[in-house]
C-alpha cells in the first residue's frame, strides 16, 4: 500500500480513491483452464489506435511466452508495460517491430497492425523506419557520435546533401537533449560518452529516421537518477510527436511518464487501464500485489 501510494504521489497522482476495490478478481494460477481463458481487465482498446495487437501468441520452441494478448497503443500515447521478470514484456514489445523474426525458434501468431495495416505482411516492413527501438543497455555503434545518428537517415536516403545530413544530426541530438553536451566532439566515438549520454545518443539515433512509434525496453535501468530524469523529461516532450511503448521495472517511472499502464503476468495481459487507475485502484489481485511490492 505504501509503495503504491508513493508511486502515485511521486508522479503527482492524487485523489481520494487510493483505496482498493474489495471484490478483487482472483486468478487461480493452478487452474490451467481458468488461466488459459483469461480475459484482460480494464481498457485494452482505445479509439483510433496507432497500433493494435489481437490474439497475439508467442512461442519459443514449445514454450509459450505470450498468451492471447490483445492490446491497442493510442496515438501520441505513452503506454507503460510492467510485470515480474520473465512475464513477456520484452517479447511482446519485440513483436511490435518484428524483432522476434530474427530469433529462429520464435514464432509469433495473431494480428498486429500499424495504422490499420498488418505489419507481418511482407510488403509492410516496419522494422527499419516506422517503429524505432531503444534498448536496456545503450548500444551505440563503434562509430563517431555524428555517424551514430547519420547512419539510419543515410541508409533510408533521408538526406540529399551534407548540409541536410548535418541538420538531421543536429536536430535529432537536440530533440534527445544531447546536442549541447556533444556539439564540439561530434567526430569522437559514441562509445566514449557516459552511460546516460550514450542512451540519449541511442534515442537520437532512433528518432533520426522519423519513426512514428518508439519502443523502449527498460531504457533507464542502467542510468543514475539524474540521467533517468532527463530521459523521462525527454519522453514527456517527444510524446506529442510519437507513440511510445515503454517497458519498465520502476513503478514510479511508469506512473510518471505514461498515460496507460499494462500489467503482464506469466505471458498474459492481466490488466490495462489509465495509469492513475492502475496505481490507485487496480482491479486485479495480481496487479495490486505487484504494485504494492508483495510480488515479483
Ligand atoms: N530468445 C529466447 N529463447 C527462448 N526463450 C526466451 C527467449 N527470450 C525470452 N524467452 C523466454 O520467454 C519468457 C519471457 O521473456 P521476456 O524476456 O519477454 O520477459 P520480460 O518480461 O522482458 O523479463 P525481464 O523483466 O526479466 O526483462 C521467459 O520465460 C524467457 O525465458
Ligand atoms: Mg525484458
Amino acid at each position: 500500500m505504501k509503495i503504491l501510494a508513493t508511486a502515485a504521489e511521486d508522479a503527482g497522482i492524487s485523489g481520494d480513491n487510493k483505496v482498493f476495490a474489495r471484490d478483487k478478481r482472483q486468478l487461480d494460477l493452478n487452474d490451467h483452464t481458468q488461466f488459459k481463458e483469461y480475459q484482460t481487465i480494464g481498457t485494452p482498446f482505445v479509439d483510433h489506435p496507432k497500433m493494435t495487437a489481437r490474439n497475439v501468441n508467442v512461442f519459443y520452441g514449445d514454450k509459450q511466452a505470450i498468451v492471447n494478448v490483445s492490446l491497442d497503443i493510442g496515438r501520441n500515447e505513452v503506454l507503460a508495460m510492467i510485470g515480474p521478470s520473465g512475464c513477456g514484456k520484452s517479447t511482446f514489445l519485440r513483436c511490435l517491430n518484428r524483432m522476434n523474426d530474427i530469433i529462429p525458434i520464435c514464432k509469433v501468431d495473431g494480428d498486429i497492425t500499424l495504422d490499420d495495416k498488418d505489419i507481418y505482411k511482407s510488403d509492410q516492413d516496419t522494422r527499419a523506419a516506422r517503429v524505432g527501438m531503444v534498448f536496456q543497455k545503450p548500444n551505440p555503434f563503434p562509430k563517431s557520435i555524428y555517424e551514430n545518428v547519420a547512419y539510419g537517415p543515410r541508409i533510408h536516403g533521408l538526406a540529399h546533401s551534407k548540409a541536410e545530413m548535418d541538420e538531421i544530426v543536429e536536430n535529432s541530438l537536440r530533440r534527445a537533449s544531447l546536442f549541447n553536451e556533444v556539439k564540439d566532439q561530434l567526430d569522437k566515438p559514441g562509445t566514449g560518452l557516459s552511460g546516460g549520454q550514450q542512451q540519449r545518443l541511442c534515442i537520437a539515433r532512433a528518432i533520426a529516421v522519423n519513426p512514428e512509434v518508439i519502443l523502449m525496453d527498460e531504457p533507464c535501468s542502467a542510468l543514475d537518477p539524474i540521467a533517468t530524469a532527463r530521459i523521462e523529461e525527454l519522453i514527456d516532450e517527444i510524446k506529442e510527436n510519437y507513440t511510445i511503448a515503454i517497458v519498465t521495472h520502476s513503478m514510479q517511472q511508469a506512473a510518471r511518464v505514461s498515460q496507460r499502464t499494462a500489467y503482464f503476468h506469466l505471458g498474459k495481459l492481466i490488466e490495462v487501464d489509465d495509469t492513475k487507475t492502475i496505481f490507485t485502484n487496480p482491479k486485479h489481485q495480481l496487479t495490486e500485489n505487484y504494485i504494492t511490492g508483495r510480488f515479483g
